[in-house]
């Protein structure tokens, strides 16, 4: 059965480029991105990892971890890396899994038999310091994923996260955000000092609470 939003991250330990993992141990207290590719040596997932590696800093300064995956093996990974990072200008600065045997593919349900027998898909798995999983994305193998749009949405997880919020379509951080349903609005003023503009009972927004 695939996963499902709350759900327990599954466990797994794992040969990467950076040692061995056990990937709960791993995460520790901090969030984690963990993402797939379909194979190592293509053009997509060469300027996807690049991209990651470039945005590492982003991603710490943030409390969130990378690691790529995918069914390749350890030598196939570590011949790969210097491509990466000639071609990106970046070192690789992230473990990725060497999936030879689908162990990890098959606990996230990463390979879509019907898009692909053999390569998984490009999932993203963004999983919280409780290890339940709080958003999935699945990206066919010829688009590359938009790495900006992951950090965006990890910002709206955290909000939520930490304050009653939610955030509106095309939302980016600085910008205001929504009290969630669950808050009456007689106690908004005393949970949002900042303030609160009610656009209609059921839309209301604050201005983001941790700025
Ligand atoms: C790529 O990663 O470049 C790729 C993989 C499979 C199909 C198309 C592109």
């Amino acid at each position: 059965m695939s996963l499902r939003l709350g759900d327990i991250a599954p466990d797994f330990t794992a040969e990467t480029t950076q040692g061995t993992i056990n990937f709960h141990e791993w995460i520790g207290d901090s969030w984690a991105l963990l993402f797939s590719h379909p194979a190592d040596f293509t053009p997509v997932c060469t300027t996807e990892l690049g991209k990651t590696a470039l945005l590492k800093g982003e991603f710490e300064k943030k409390g969130v971890k990378v690691i790529a995956v995918s069914v390749d093996d350890l030598a196939s990974h570590n011949k790969w890396v210097p491509d990466i990072e000639e071609l990106n200008g970046v070192k690789v600065n992230f473990p990725i899994i060497a999936d030879a045997d689908r162990n990890v593919a098959t606990l996230y349900d990463m390979i879509h038999p019907n898009a692909s027998e053999k390569a998984t898909v490009r999932s993203v798995f963004i999983i919280g310091p409780d290890k339940k999983i709080k958003l999935t994305l699945t990206y066919p193998a010829s688009t590359g994923r938009n790495f900006q749009e992951i950090l965006r949405v990890i910002d709206s997880l955290q909000l939520t996260a930490n304050y009653q919020v939610a955030t509106p379509a095309d939302w980016k951080d600085g910008e205001d955000v929504i009290i969630t349903p669950a808050v009456k609005t007689e106690d908004a003023a005393a949970k949002f000092p900042k303030g609160f503009t009610i656009i209609k009972p059921y839309l209301r927004t604050t201005p983001q609470p941790n700025k």
